[in-house]
């Protein structure tokens, strides 16, 4: 980052009243293409949005390129550079702001965007900052990002928390010739307590490794703690809530009956089968009625059931899956797990089995056996993003 970049950097966050930690600092004076693995809030998105508007202000008529994993978190980045820059006397500076891109006085612009190739392709910018860069198809990286540099001269910055090793990022991390590189656990946090970090390290097992001490784990089984979540005799309440897994062509598809009162998921009974997907709906829908909310994986094939259901008017809630909406549904059902806001009905022997077999394959949840319909079904409960995940406010 070049010299004045990065004194604007500190008087943004000075403004702020943020006294930038060492190595946020560090990360800020690299120069040219550059990332970054670090732990669950160690301040990574506040460095990206001083990093974008500090570029832009500095280099007129720069396009600087911000991509995230899902439109929330692309949203949930731009507010950070939007209150940034309407403090005075940088707010001189705005020629117009939306939720997504800033356009300055100097014919710069930074675009915040959620990581889907049609809505990048064919920019040229100066500099792309990528947030979550593991969590998103390493191909967009490679054929859209890449190219969108190769005229201007331009640099890319990755940052991530740990997700799979088999992808550009992990291999950039590992060896990346001419990268700046860094690791940042989240212990070098000043803000971060250890009690707090303790308590995480019990709630997550060794997931707590991946989220703060931004280590890649792989191929570790028994994730989920089990000891309290069977039922000592079936749970007799009604069904309000029915999560859905359609699975893929070859997969079978999982479904789970459950009460939800409040916090509290009560999971009554499980389905599993394979064949045409709308016969199996058909004899699910018997078991519903008015009240009971529907959530399903509509990804991929899972869209049309989707609509055939809401067609017939259930009240259906479509969760488009992805890597990053994984991670933090892992974490809440680990924080719901813990505290004993999940009860499973003895009959649901598949599920509990799927829960005692999980494991972390490629950054992925599956099982050993590789069935883990039910246990995606049970994910879809904690999938929601207007869930607030278990994050700390510095
Ligand atoms: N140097 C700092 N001093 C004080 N507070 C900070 C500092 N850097 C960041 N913060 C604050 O810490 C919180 C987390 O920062 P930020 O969202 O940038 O972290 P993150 O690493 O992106 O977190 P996550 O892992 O949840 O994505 C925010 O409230 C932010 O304002
Ligand atoms: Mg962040």
């Amino acid at each position: 980052m070049c010299r004045a970049c990065y004194n604007l950097a500190l008087k943004i966050a000075d403004l702020h009243t943020i006294s930038l930690f060492d190595y946020q600092r560090a990360i800020l004076q690299a120069k040219g293409n550059t990332i970054v693995l670090g732990g669950r809030q160690i301040g990574k998105t506040t460095v990206t949005a001083l990093k974008a508007l500090s570029h832009a202000v500095v280099h007129p008529r720069s396009t600087i390129l911000i991509v995230s994993p899902s439109l929330r978190q692309s949203l949930h980045l731009f507010s950070y550079i939007a209150r940034f820059v309407s403090t005075e006397p940088l707010d001189l500076l705005i020629e117009s702001l939306t939720r997504t891109e800033l356009r300055l006085v100097n014919d710069s612009r930074i675009l915040s965007l959620p990581s889907s190739p049609n809505t990048i392709r064919g920019y040229t910018a100066n500099l792309v900052i990528v947030d979550e860069a593991n969590f998103i198809d390493e191909e967009l990286i490679t054929t859209v990002l890449f190219p969108t540099l190769s005229t201007t001269g331009g640099y890319l910055w990755l940052i991530s928390t740990p997700c799979s090793k088999e992808h550009i990022f992990y291999r950039i991390y590992e060896s990346g010739k001419d990268w700046s590189r860094f690791r940042i656990p989240s212990t070098m946090n000043p803000l971060i307590s250890r009690n707090f970090l303790e308590s995480q390290r019990s709630i997550l097992g060794v997931y707590y490794r991946q989220e703060y001490e931004a280590e890649y784990i792989d191929e570790v089984y028994g994730i989920f703690n089990t000891a309290n979540l069977l039922a000592d005799e079936p749970i007799s309440k009604q069904v309000n809530l029915v999560l859905v897994d359609v699975g893929g062509y070859s997969d079978s598809m999982g479904v789970l009956y459950c009460h939800m009162d409040g916090e509290r998921l009560y999971v009554l009974d499980e389905y599993e089968g394979r064949g045409a997907y709308l016969e199996q709906m058909n004899s699910m829908i018997p078991r519903l009625h008015g009240s009971t909310t529907i959530v399903i994986d509509s990804t991929g094939v899972g869209k049309g059931v989707e609509e055939y259901l809401a067609g017939r008017g259930y009240g259906v809630r479509g969760i488009v899956w992805s890597r990053e909406r994984e991670r933090d549904a892992i974490v809440r059902l680990m924080h719901t797990i813990q505290s004993n806001n999940i009860l499973i009905s003895p009959s649901c022997t598949r599920l509990i089995r799927q829960l005692k077999e999980s494991t972390i394959k490629n950054g992925r949840l599956t099982t050993i056996s590789g069935e883990d319909d039910l246990l995606y079904a049970l994910m879809l409960a904690y999938a929601d993003s207007k869930r607030k995940a278990q994050v700390i406010r510095l």
